[in-house]
């Protein structure tokens, strides 16, 4: 674990930054995931800061007894920051007595993909198609992703807490 690295919760003096990060990251502050529309700078969420400069920021949601993580970026990528915030919801998640800890990516994101496999989360399904119900919640979804990949599929990734 790197020791300048720390984790901590979004405070309300944070909005502005979450809300700056997530444009600047996601292009927008808002995530759709299974035919759900997140304000995700509205959410709880963790922030990872590298030598005491913000620059990671994962946000969740908690519904029926499971954690699904909306967002999850990374400024400085390969520093363990991703892992540590993925690490710290998986904690919240099991101090909230929820079941399970859920998220969705999409097909296009491979290096996403591979990540959450490292982090020893299961790929529990492909939602064929389901970007295209996601853009009538959000139109600006764009067409083409990662390396210009068709954005096109739900990819629901989970960890089991029970
Ligand atoms: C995915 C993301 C959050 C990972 O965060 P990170 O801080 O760079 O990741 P870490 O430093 O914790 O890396 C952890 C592991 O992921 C792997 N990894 C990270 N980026 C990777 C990539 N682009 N391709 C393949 N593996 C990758 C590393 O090899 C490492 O594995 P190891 O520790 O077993 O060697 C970050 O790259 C990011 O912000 N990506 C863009 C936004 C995004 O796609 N978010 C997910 C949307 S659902």
């Amino acid at each position: 674990m790197n020791p300048s690295t720390t984790i901590r919760d979004v405070q309300a003096s944070d909005r502005a930054w979450v809300r700056t990060f997530l444009r600047q990251r996601f292009g927008s502050t808002k995530v759709v995931s299974r035919g759900v529309l997140h304000q995700a700078d509205e959410l709880p969420g963790l922030i990872g800061a590298h030598e005491g400069a913000p620059n990671a920021l994962l946000t969740y949601c908690v519904r029926d007894g499971d954690l699904e993580v909306v967002s999850l970026h990374a400024a400085i990528a390969r520093q363990g920051l991703g892992s540590r915030l993925l690490a710290a919801a998986a904690e919240r998640a099991h101090d909230l007595a929820c079941r399970r800890l859920w998220l969705i990516t999409t097909n296009d994101n491979q290096p996403a993909i591979e990540f959450y496999k490292r982090r020893g989360l299961r790929l529990v399904a492909v939602h064929r198609g389901a970007i295209a119900e996601s853009r009538k919640l959000k139109p600006e979804i764009p067409l083409r992703g990662v390396e210009g990949r068709p954005i096109e599929d739900e990819v629901e990734f989970e960890l089991p807490l029970v």
